[in-house]
């Protein structure tokens, strides 16, 4: 039982199928006048950005705009929105996109109008100051970016470091499930299976757990995980859109709150040196993390078995717990990603650099996870998966 937490969120959430037309009005709430837009070349190119630009504009502000972003957002990305935000004396931030674009959303909200450098802010509680005002708005389901309080930037050495500070919660998370609906299978696919993992990690994070996030994460699971087969099946279904929207923002919640652990661990490598979408990334070693984790976890996924088998009967809490890791397995193929490391280039030579960087840079992951990991181990589930 968890006497003591600290337990961070948004102020405000707004859910609406075609919300993004009151983008304008949401950030005139705030005070904005000339709202930044932050976004990725592919949100302009789906139409995206040119949505809440109109919105903005029908509200009569003068939206500005940055779509710089890139994926696994380099410190470049966030220096470069920092120079456009202040030659355009822009007064608030609007994250566009998926996790990328919120992230990189977020530090130059904080960064726009402050004399600390990125640098000075990896870690937690670092950034002094304020904000400009902040919207999110998520176009994937999705890393839940739009209601945590931690940024991740890939630096210059290409090594994934985070910002944990509460001025990155924005001050409104608005989900419109429409602009998720033209997400291709694989982004689909891999960006529910990051949600997931988000919230198995928090539900089983060996540190924080507590019983808020314990509830967001257990419905977050049961909103994915029924909902994953309906929108892989068709995208157009706005109904599971929507639910899975709401789980991957209930799964960011308790993740932030309650931390991830070894399966982003391992994948936050394959992200900046092999470049493996964040998504896929955790898909790829979730199955053998959660299979290694499972004679300490047993009783946590034997509660979370109902969550993603809802109606099956179990008659002991070790078929249960074996059942969710089967389940979970089965799923890492989803929207048909790829379930090797060498479909990305990865060989067995890269393997000890990789879990080097586990070792030495991660640790605060492998803290959180149901049980330890040493370098072999980490090394044995890389190869498991080449
Ligand atoms: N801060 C957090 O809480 C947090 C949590 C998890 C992950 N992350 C970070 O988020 C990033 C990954 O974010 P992501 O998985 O959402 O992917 P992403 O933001 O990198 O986007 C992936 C691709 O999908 C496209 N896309 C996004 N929405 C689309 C849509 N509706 N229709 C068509 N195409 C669309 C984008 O243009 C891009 O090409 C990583 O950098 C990861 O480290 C942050
Ligand atoms: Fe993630």
């Amino acid at each position: 039982m968890t006497t003591n937490f600290n337990f961070r969120a948004p102020p405000r959430i707004v859910a609406e199928v075609g919300g993004v037309a009151r983008l304008g009005e949401l950030a005139r709430e705030l005070g904005c006048k000339r709202p930044l837009v932050v976004c990725d070349p592919g949100i302009v190119a789906c139409g995206i950005a040119a949505r809440a630009l109109d919105a903005l504009e029908s509200a009569g502000l003068a939206p500005q705009f940055f779509d710089g972003v890139a994926a696994d957002p380099p410190v470049a990305t966030v220096h470069a929105g920092v120079e456009v935000a202040r030659r355009a004396d822009a007064d608030g931030v609007i994250g566009l996109g998926g996790g990328s674009s919120l992230d990189t959303a977020k530090v130059i909200a904080l960064l726009a109008r402050s004399s600390q450098s990125i640098d000075e802010l990896y870690g937690v509680d670092l950034a002094v100051g304020g904000r400009l005002p902040l919207i999110q708005v998520p176009t994937t389901a999705g890393t839940g970016s739009e209601v945590t309080w931690v940024s991740v930037i890939t630096n210059e050495r290409n090594e994934k470091k985070a910002v944990y500070t509460p001025q990155l919660l924005p001050d409104v998370a608005l989900l419109d499930a429409e602009l998720t609906l033209g997400m291709p299978p694989r982004v689909t696919a891999a960006t529910a299976l990051d949600a997931m993992v988000h919230a198995i990690e928090g539900y089983t994070s060996r540190t924080k757990k507590s019983p808020v996030a314990d509830a967001l994460a257990r419905k977050a699971l049961e909103l994915l995980a029924g909902n994953l087969p309906r929108v892989l099946a068709d995208g157009r279904d706005v109904e599971a859109r929507a639910a899975m929207l709401q789980g991957a923002m209930l799964g960011g919640m308790a993740f932030v709150n309650a931390s991830v652990a070894a399966i982003h661990g391992l994948a936050y490598p394959l992200g900046a040196r092999f470049h493996v979408p964040h998504g896929h990334a955790n898909a790829l070693v979730m199955g053998p993390v959660l299979r290694f984790n499972l004679r300490a976890a047993t009783a946590l996924y034997a509660e979370l078995a109902p969550c993603v088998l809802p109606g099956r009967r179990f008659d002991s809490v070790a078929e249960a717990a074996e059942a969710f890791v089967a389940t979970m397995e089965g799923l890492a193929g989803s929207g048909g990603l790829e379930t090797r490391l060498g479909a990305f280039g990865v060989s067995g030579d890269d393997i000890p650099a990789m879990a080097d960087e586990v070792i030495t840079q991660i640790q605060r992951l492998i803290a959180t996870n149901p049980c330890d990991l040493d370098r072999d181990d980490v090394s044995a589930i890389y190869r498991s998966i080449l």
